[in-house]
């Protein structure tokens, strides 16, 4: 190996945004992927970093479980489609300061630029989902994906009424994400707003929908965080056409609770109750 694109993180990171692109979820600059690397992957990523750093950032939020902490992300601005063609101009490893509360950039943006306006909402996710899964958790990925942003517009915005629809779209998906998917109303990209309001349902979910602009999602690696948001948008994808061919009517069968239950069951995962005990179904159709 002798480049910093060698090293398997860079790889596993570069193809992770390639397969968001064949999946048709970032047009343009639209998504962004950020990492928290571990220790030895810091190791074998330094020597290609730059001699001198960039300036300290301030963020405007502040997270102590993430001090000295680096990451991987995608910059603001570029386009996910050429981060396999230009990685060192499209995304950036960051170094986050003993105060944890400011960025410098240690590698990449060779052209200038600073990592994705979503980096406070991702590292303040990052510091609920590090808490939340005892230090697991090194994954955020938001995607502009179409079926769910198409769903926002017909669902009630409410975390149940979409969980429901989702487990009851195809049969394993209640198995990927058991513990349910939040739903954060519309708010302004990139801002406080939408960083707090996130981090308060990935307390207990490790995946949240904007409504009319995408999907949030948290996992451990690569593959998992991946794999939540294609079952997420699958789902969804399944639900739209459904939904469009009975005109919003309840279907003629359905996937019922007691479907779920024996799913649960049988797989060996604990399904959130509160989802499974919300009321009914007729929040789903008109
Ligand atoms: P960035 O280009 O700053 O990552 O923004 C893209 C996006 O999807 C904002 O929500
Ligand atoms: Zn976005």
């Amino acid at each position: 190996m002798n480049n910093i694109f060698g090293v398997k993180v860079m790889e596993d990171y570069i193809r992770m945004c390639h397969d968001g692109v064949r999946q048709g979820w970032h047009e343009r600059n639209g998504g962004n992927l950020t990492y928290r690397m571990k220790e030895e992957e810091v190791a074998e990523c330094r020597p290609y970093f730059k001699r001198e750093p960039g300036q300290w950032v301030k963020m405007g939020v502040k997270a102590e479980n993430l001090k000295g902490e680096y990451f991987i992300s995608t910059g603001s601005g570029k386009f996910l489609q050429n981060v396999g063609l230009e990685p060192q101009n499209s995304i950036c490893i960051v170094e986050i300061n003993e105060a944890g509360d400011s960025y410098r950039i240690v590698w990449g943006l060779e052209n200038g630029g600073r990592p994705t306006s979503e980096f406070p909402t991702h590292f303040m996710n990052h510091s609920v989902r590090k808490r939340v899964t005892g230090g697991a958790n090194r994954v955020i990925y938001h995607a502009h994906t179409p079926y769910v942003i198409a769903l926002t517009y017909v669902l009630p915005l409410k975390s149940e009424v979409f969980t429901r629809m989702l487990w009851k779209s195809a049969t394993e998906c209640c198995v990927v994400f058991p513990g349910g998917v939040g739903v954060v109303p519309w708010m302004v990209p990139g801002g406080a707003q939408i960083a707090k309001a996130t981090c308060a349902l990935m307390e207990k979910y490790d995946a949240a929908i904007w409504a009319f602009h995408g999907l949030f999602v948290s996992g451990p690696d690569f593959d998992t965080a991946f794999g939540l948001m294609h079952t997420i948008e699958k789902a969804a994808q399944i639900a739209s056409i459904a939904l469009a061919a009975t005109g919003g009517k309840p279907p003629r069968q359905v996937i019922t609770d007691e479907n779920l239950r024996d799913i649960g069951r049988d797989f060996g995962v604990t399904l959130n109750e509160e989802i499974l005990n919300y009321a009914s179904d007729d929040d789903l159709y008109c």
